[in-house]
């Protein structure tokens, strides 16, 4: 009997997590049941790669609602950045100005700020709520075999293999999260990047981030491990920490390290190409960690990606943070110096 519910197919692309996802029709709306098969997916998988979706913002946008309240730049126009992109829900990731053009080295915040991906991250860790399903689109795609991967880390299994006197060492520690640190502070050569930092280092405007202190702004704290809504446990210790509570500046980082280079094994990792113009790739923030890979292509092509980025909903969204008095730091660069 022909099934009236659309099955998707989900092809494992690594061991223990990512997959790529067949059968979803993007040139309609996604209805409810293949939403909920979806759902299902990115639970076990934390990683989906979505092919040749055809979509563009608008649908894009209605799909990535179906998982969530989703965060906009609203208050970011409010503090008077201008946008490329029209739809607020829509985060610009590309390599582009506002005139569409490729960002050089003529604008070297902007470029030290888009290195600051290359770094092992989840989404808004930052902020609180903290996100939970980052759903990126390649619009327009630079020429194949000039980089541009990205690549993600399985958070959940890394925390599972942890030994069992790190776990323990490590259950009820809150890590103090700043986006102002993103890939700054190993750009102004602050600490051994574990990134392998191929990207050259003068690009970047280290005498503009050594006038900004984290601390001037509101930190999220989020402990370093966090149950999973499977039941699972993710080890969420990102790049972004700038402390740890109870932890001296330096005792912080080096854990943070310890725990990076433990999580940043390769059979944790999966890099995922780009193919076409609009696949898309959804991940889970609350379950693994991403970072771009840069490539050959950063100053000289178009690589236009954007983004939409729900909030998690679950009950660490907040973290260790204040549930009733939410905050987000995307401010305009400027407004921090
Ligand atoms: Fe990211």
């Amino acid at each position: 009997m022909p099934s009236t519910v659309d099955q998707i197919q989900v092809i494992p692309l690594h061991e223990t997590f990512t997959a790529e996802v067949r059968g979803v029709d993007f040139s309609k709306p996604v209805p409810p049941q293949v939403v909920e098969q979806v759902q299902d997916a990115i639970d076990k998988y934390g990683v989906l790669v979505f092919r040749n979706t055809g979509l563009d913002d608008k649908g894009h946008i209605a799909f990535a609602a179906q998982f969530g309240p989703l965060d906009d730049n609203e208050p970011h126009v409010k503090a008077g950045r201008k946008l490329r992109l029209k739809e607020l829900q829509m985060f610009d990731v590309s390599n582009l100005d506002l005139d569409g053009n490729v960002v050089t080295e003529v604008d070297p915040i902007r470029l030290g700020s888009m290195k600051g991906n290359a770094l092992w991250h989840a989404d808004l860790a930052f902020n609180s709520p903290r996100a939970g399903y980052s759903i990126l689109r390649g619009h327009k795609l630079p020429p194949k075999g000039l980089g541009g991967e990205t690549e993600f880390l399985d958070a959940r299994l890394a925390y599972e293999d942890l030994p069992e006197a790190t776990k323990k060492r490590i259950e009820n520690l809150v890590g103090n999260h700043s986006m102002i640190l993103d890939g700054f502070k190993a750009l102004a050569d602050r600490r051994p990047p574990l990134s392998a930092l191929r990207h050259n280092r003068k690009l970047a405007a280290p005498d503009v981030f050594e006038k900004i202190n984290p601390r001037d702004f509101p930190l999220s704290k989020h402990k370093l491990v966090v149950p999973h809504r499977t039941g699972r446990t993710t080890l969420y210790v990102t790049t972004y920490i700038h402390h740890i509570d109870g932890m001296s500046d330096e005792d912080s980082q080096a854990l943070v390290d310890e725990l990076l280079a433990h999580a940043a094994q390769p059979e944790y990792c999966k890099l995922i190409p780009w193919e076409n113009d609009s696949d898309l790739i959804m991940w889970d923030n609350t379950a693994v960690l991403h970072r771009a890979t840069g490539g050959a292509y950063l100053t000289k092509h178009v690589r236009d990606m954007r983004r939409t980025t729900s909030h998690d909903t679950g009950p660490h969204a907040h973290g260790m943070n204040d549930p009733n008095k939410p905050f987000r730091q995307g401010l305009p660069i400027k407004q921090w110096k």
